[in-house]
């Protein structure tokens, strides 16, 4: 309670019987207590309380003293009100100073510019002056705080939920947003805590923006997701789209969404709303993926389900271009399994294992692996993008275009049969593969680039 307050009623404890004394009435004086000159500022009052109007003070006053003019109470304030006035309000959620029956706290017995013979004017200004603190810092107050309308949501006296407001906190705040309640209920995800309660992230007086949030994105979310916050803060590699901008909102709908993890669109058009350019970074140019996948028809599975996190880590990963897993950065790598475990989560990491093998892939040569040949090597082992694009391509097999050489961009001509293939890079003469009956490459080199000039597999 602010000590004004307190100084206050001290103050109409101790002035108010000496004023009475100083103004005391003639003894024979015949006329009513509020006639001129005595207590006739109540009825210069907007609002004049029932009994005053009447003349009726006896019902509060009973005269102790007529010499001196004084008067006791006929009884607690709580008490004399509820002469009239229904005694207590229903509610299990009592406000202190209504229970404890101090009724002229907030009400002017006898008259008051403010309905309800408030004593202050306004209802906010009434309740500031006990609660400052709920108000205290916040430079943007909510549409009906600032209207001054504490009553919007609280009982003055008494309910049965929570602080004393009308109705369970989430139904407070549909009554007045039913947009947002609409827009929820629509959506196949709701987010837990909108279920459970706005002010779990609102507050509900105000707040540092105009959103109302206890605390701004991403720190907001951090409080509940811990896991994620880590992602990001550890994560050697950063994503711009979760660090600039609206942070964790560039993707998720804070309330509802129709897409799983409450995405605002669907994954691929999500990313692809930002990656729908090249990108330039300090490390160089982030490629133009929605032109990618435009001009390449040949999707690889994830992606085709829509899965851009079947191998990216959103947040931010450890891994170079925010991969989930291992994969090698470099053209060439001296072969170990686990530097592939992003592509073996989904594929046989036998395919490249085995030199001989009669099944475990249709990229060999009869029996000679050749996914082995190229990739299995102690030294400059290839990686499979030497042969592969994995988002899309137009060869089949997502066999790549092309290979960078350089800061040459060398064509691969991949021809498929029905039992093998043929390759033709830019770098050197063409080879062919065949299942069913392995073909001889020639070994000796020639400057001649026709395609009947096989070459041994490198
Ligand atoms: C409903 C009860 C009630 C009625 C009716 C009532 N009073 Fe009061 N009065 C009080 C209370 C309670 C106080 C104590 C001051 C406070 O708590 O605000 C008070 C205080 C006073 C005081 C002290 C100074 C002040 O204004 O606070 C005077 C004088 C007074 N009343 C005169 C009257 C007169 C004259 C009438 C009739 C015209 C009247 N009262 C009718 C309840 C009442
Ligand atoms: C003698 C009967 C009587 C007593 C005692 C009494 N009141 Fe009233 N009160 C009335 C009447 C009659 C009205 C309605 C007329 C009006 O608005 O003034 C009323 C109206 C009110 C209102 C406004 C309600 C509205 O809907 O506008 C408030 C607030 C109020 N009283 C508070 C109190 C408080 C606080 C006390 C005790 C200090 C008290 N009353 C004691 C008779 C009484
Ligand atoms: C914390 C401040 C506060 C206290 C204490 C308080 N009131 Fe009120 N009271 C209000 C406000 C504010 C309103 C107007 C509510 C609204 O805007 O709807 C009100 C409204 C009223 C009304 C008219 C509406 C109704 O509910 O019938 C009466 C009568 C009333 N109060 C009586 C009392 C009595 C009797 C007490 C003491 C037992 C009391 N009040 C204590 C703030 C208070
Ligand atoms: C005369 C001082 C005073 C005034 C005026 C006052 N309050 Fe209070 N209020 C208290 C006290 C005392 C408590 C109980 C102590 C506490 O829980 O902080 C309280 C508690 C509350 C609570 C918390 C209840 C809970 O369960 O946590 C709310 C909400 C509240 N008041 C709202 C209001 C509103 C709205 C107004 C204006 C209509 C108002 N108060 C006016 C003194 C006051
Ligand atoms: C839009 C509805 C709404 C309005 C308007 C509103 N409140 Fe509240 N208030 C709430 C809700 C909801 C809570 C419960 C907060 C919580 O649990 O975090 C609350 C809690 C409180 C509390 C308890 C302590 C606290 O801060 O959590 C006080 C005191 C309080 N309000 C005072 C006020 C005052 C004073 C006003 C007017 C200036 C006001 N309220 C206006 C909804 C409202
Ligand atoms: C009495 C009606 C009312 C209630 C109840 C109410 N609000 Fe509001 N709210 C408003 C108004 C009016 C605005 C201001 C709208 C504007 O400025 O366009 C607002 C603005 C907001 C905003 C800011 C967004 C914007 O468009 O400005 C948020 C967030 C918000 N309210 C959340 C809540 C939450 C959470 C609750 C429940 C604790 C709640 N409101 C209860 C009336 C209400
Ligand atoms: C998990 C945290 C969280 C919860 C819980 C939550 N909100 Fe929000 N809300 C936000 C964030 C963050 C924004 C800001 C969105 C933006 O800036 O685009 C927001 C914006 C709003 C807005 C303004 C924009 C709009 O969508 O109209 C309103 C109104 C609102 N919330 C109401 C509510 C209501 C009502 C509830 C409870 C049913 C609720 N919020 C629950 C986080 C939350
Ligand atoms: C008050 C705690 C809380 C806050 C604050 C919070 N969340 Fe949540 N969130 C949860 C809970 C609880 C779940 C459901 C359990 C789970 O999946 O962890 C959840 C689930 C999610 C999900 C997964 C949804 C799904 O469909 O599985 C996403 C995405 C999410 N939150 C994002 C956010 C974002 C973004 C923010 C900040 C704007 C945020 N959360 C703030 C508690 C919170
Ligand atoms: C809000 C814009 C935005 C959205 C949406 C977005 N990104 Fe990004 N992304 C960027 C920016 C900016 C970069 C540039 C590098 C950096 O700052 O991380 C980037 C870089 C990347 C990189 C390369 C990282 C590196 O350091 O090489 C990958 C991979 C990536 N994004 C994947 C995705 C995926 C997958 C999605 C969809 C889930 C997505 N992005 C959605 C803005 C976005
Ligand atoms: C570039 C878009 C994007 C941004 C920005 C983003 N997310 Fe996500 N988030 C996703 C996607 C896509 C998923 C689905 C699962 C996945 O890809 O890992 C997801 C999943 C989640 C999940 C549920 C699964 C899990 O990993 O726990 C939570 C919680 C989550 N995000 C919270 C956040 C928070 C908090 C922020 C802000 C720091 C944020 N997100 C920023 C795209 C994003
Ligand atoms: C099958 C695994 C896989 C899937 C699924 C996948 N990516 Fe990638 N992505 C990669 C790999 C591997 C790289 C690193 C490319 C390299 O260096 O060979 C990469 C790199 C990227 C880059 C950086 C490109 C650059 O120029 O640096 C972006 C942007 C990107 N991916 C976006 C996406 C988007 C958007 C999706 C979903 C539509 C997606 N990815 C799905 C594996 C995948
Ligand atoms: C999340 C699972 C997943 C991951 C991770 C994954 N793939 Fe795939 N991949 C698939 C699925 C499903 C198919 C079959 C559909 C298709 O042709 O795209 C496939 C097909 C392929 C094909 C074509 C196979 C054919 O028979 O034509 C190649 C080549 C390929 N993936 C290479 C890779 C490489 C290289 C990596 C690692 C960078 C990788 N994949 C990571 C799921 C995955
Ligand atoms: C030297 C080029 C080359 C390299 C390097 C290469 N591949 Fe292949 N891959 C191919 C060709 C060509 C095919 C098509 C075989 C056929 O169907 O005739 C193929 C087929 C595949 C298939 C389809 C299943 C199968 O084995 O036939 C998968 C999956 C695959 N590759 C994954 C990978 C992965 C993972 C890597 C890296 C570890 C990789 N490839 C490295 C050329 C290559």
């Amino acid at each position: 309670m602010k000590s004004s307050c307190i100084a206050a009623i001290l103050l109409l404890a101790f002035v108010a019987p000496s004023l009475a004394q100083r103004t005391k009435p003639p003894p024979d004086y015949k006329g009513t207590c509020s006639d001129a000159n005595c207590h006739d500022g109540y009825a210069r009052r907007t609002f004049v309380h029932g009994p005053v109007s009447a003349g009726a003070c006896e019902t509060c006053h009973t005269e102790e003293n007529t010499t001196d003019h004084t008067f006791k109470f006929k009884g607690a304030t709580a008490e004399m009100c509820s002469f009239c006035h229904e005694e207590g309000h229903p509610g299990s959620v009592q406000h202190g100073p209504f229970s404890e029956g101090q009724c002229t706290s907030c009400h002017d017995p006898h008259a008051a510019d403010a309905a309800f013979f408030l004593k202050a004017e306004s209802t906010s200004a009434l309740c500031a002056d006990c609660h400052a603190d709920a108000l205290e810092g916040l430079t943007h107050l909510h549409g009906p705080v600032a209207a001054g309308g504490c009553t919007a949501c609280h009982d003055a006296h008494a309910s049965n939920f929570e602080a004393m407001l009308f109705a369970p906190k989430t139904e407070t705040c549909n009554k007045c947003h039913s947009e947002v309640r609409d827009q929820v209920m629509d959506r196949a995800y709701i987010h837990q805590p909108v279920k459970e309660d706005c002010t779990l992230c609102h507050n509900p007086h105000g707040g540092a923006s105009r959103m109302l949030l206890k605390t701004s994105v991403p720190q907001l979310c951090y409080e509940c997701h811990e896991e994620v916050a880590t992602q990001v803060k550890d994560a050697k590699v950063p994503h711009g789209a979760v660090t600039e901008g609206q942070s964790c909102l560039n993707c998720h709908d804070p309330h509802a969404s129709d897409f799983q993890f409450s995405l605002l669109k669907d994954p691929m058009t999500l990313c692809l709303s930002c990656h729908d350019k090249k990108i330039d970074t300090p490390h160089g140019p982030v490629a133009d993926m929605k032109k990618l996948f435009a001009e390449n028809p040949s999707v690889h599975g994830p992606i085709a389900q829509q899965q851009c996190s079947g191998c990216h880590v959103t947040h931010g990963s450890p891994h170079f271009s925010l991969l989930k897993k291992e994969y090698p950065e470099s053209f060439y790598t001296s072969y170990a399994e686990e530097q592939y475990a992003l592509c073996f989560e989904c594929h046989e990491a036998d395919m490249v294992r085995d030199e001989r093998t009669e099944k475990l892939t249709n990229f060999r040569n009869g029996d000679q692996n050749l996914h082995y040949v190229h990739v299995n090597k102690d030294k400059k082992g290839r990686t499979c993008r030497a042969c592969h694009e994995v988002h899309a391509s137009k060869q089949p097999n997502h066999v790549t275009d092309s290979v960078k050489f350089g800061k040459w961009d060398l064509p691969i001509h991949f021809d498929k049969t029905e039992t093998g293939g043929s390759c033709q890079p830019g770098c050197h003469k063409p080879y062919k593969y065949d299942r069913s009956s392995a073909v001889v490459n020639v070994t000796k080199p020639t400057t001649d680039t026709g395609r009947s000039a096989n070459r041994e597999g490198t």
